[in-house]
């Protein structure tokens, strides 16, 4: 590896919300940051435009995560020289509607398992392949703190899917510990994005109520602690989840 070369930081759906965040404040590190978008072009190319504008170096690539071949291509793109540093798998699988099990069909908890993971593990297979022929590399995916957290009425789906990456992390830190590359997961509570404003306000009010911080996350609450996991400063963390909820997960108010 060139050592004196810019690092490269692929961080998937960060068109938006979290992933925006994430891309912003990498860049701020010093990143040269692919900038991954599905359905909005416009949003993206925002993104890259406020990173150039606070003199970091940015782009951004249209594709699929849940789809082998586009997420192949979208690290061979990101790595377009040879080199990437850092992966983020953050893209949100699409939004669903909270349901009990009792009546959530089998078709639709498959598909919602099918989209999180999907979104995860083509990306991780390449990004290693990478990651392993320059002896080096940081993974972080994001995930929630409805994984382990108390269970959320109607989040079985989206909870499993979630613990799934939590453990899905624990092999690849594993596996990929003797390459050189550390895998970590962040587990946001409740952060204030488009996803989480379809949510009645009350709710959001709830939870920074019973939040030991006060207050429910903005994205770059979440953006920092990735950035935390991917420096320096983490050398010898893998395997790890960490909770990114003002101690929500903690609180018994
Ligand atoms: N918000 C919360 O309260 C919260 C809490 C815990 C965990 N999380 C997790 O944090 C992550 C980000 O959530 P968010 O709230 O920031 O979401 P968001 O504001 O809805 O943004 C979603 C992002 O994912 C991208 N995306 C969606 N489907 C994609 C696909 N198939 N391929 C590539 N990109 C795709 C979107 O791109 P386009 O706009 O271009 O389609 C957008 O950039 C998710 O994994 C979510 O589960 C969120």
């Amino acid at each position: 590896m060139n050592s004196t070369a810019v690092p490269t930081a692929l961080v998937t759906g960060a068109s938006r919300g979290i992933g925006a965040a994430t891309a912003r404040r990498l860049a701020s590190r010093g990143y040269r940051v692919a900038v991954n978008y599905f359905s909005s072009p416009e949003a993206a190319a925002l993104v890259v435009a406020e990173i150039e504008a606070a003199g970091g170096t940015a782009f951004a690539i249209r594709g699929d995560v849940r789809d082998p071949a586009e997420a192949a291509e979208l690290v061979r793109l990101a790595a377009a020289d040879g080199r990437l540093d850092v992966l983020v798998c953050n893209a949100a699988a699409p939004s669903f509607t909270p349901t009990p099990v009792g009546t959530l069909p089998w078709e639709d908890f498959h598909a919602k398992l099918t989209a999180e993971l999907a979104g995860v593990y083509t990306l991780t297979q390449h990004a290693l392949a990478v990651m392993g022929g320059q002896r080096g590399g940081r993974i972080v995916y994001v995930s929630s703190n409805v994984a382990d957290g108390p269970p959320a009425p109607g989040m079985a789906a989206h909870g499993t899917a979630k613990a799934a990456i939590n453990t899905f992390a624990r092999f690849v830190a594993a596996e990929a510990g003797p390459l050189g590359v550390r895998v970590n997961v962040v587990a946001p509570g409740l952060v204030r994005t488009e996803a989480s404003a379809r949510l009645p306000k009350e709710f959001s009010q709830r939870i920074a109520d019973r939040t030991p911080l006060g207050r429910i996350a903005e994205p770059d609450d979440v953006a920092r602690a990735i950035a935390l996991l991917v420096s320096e400063d983490a050398a010898f963390v893998t395997g790890a989840v960490l909770s990114v909820d003002g101690g929500f997960g903690i609180s018994r108010i």
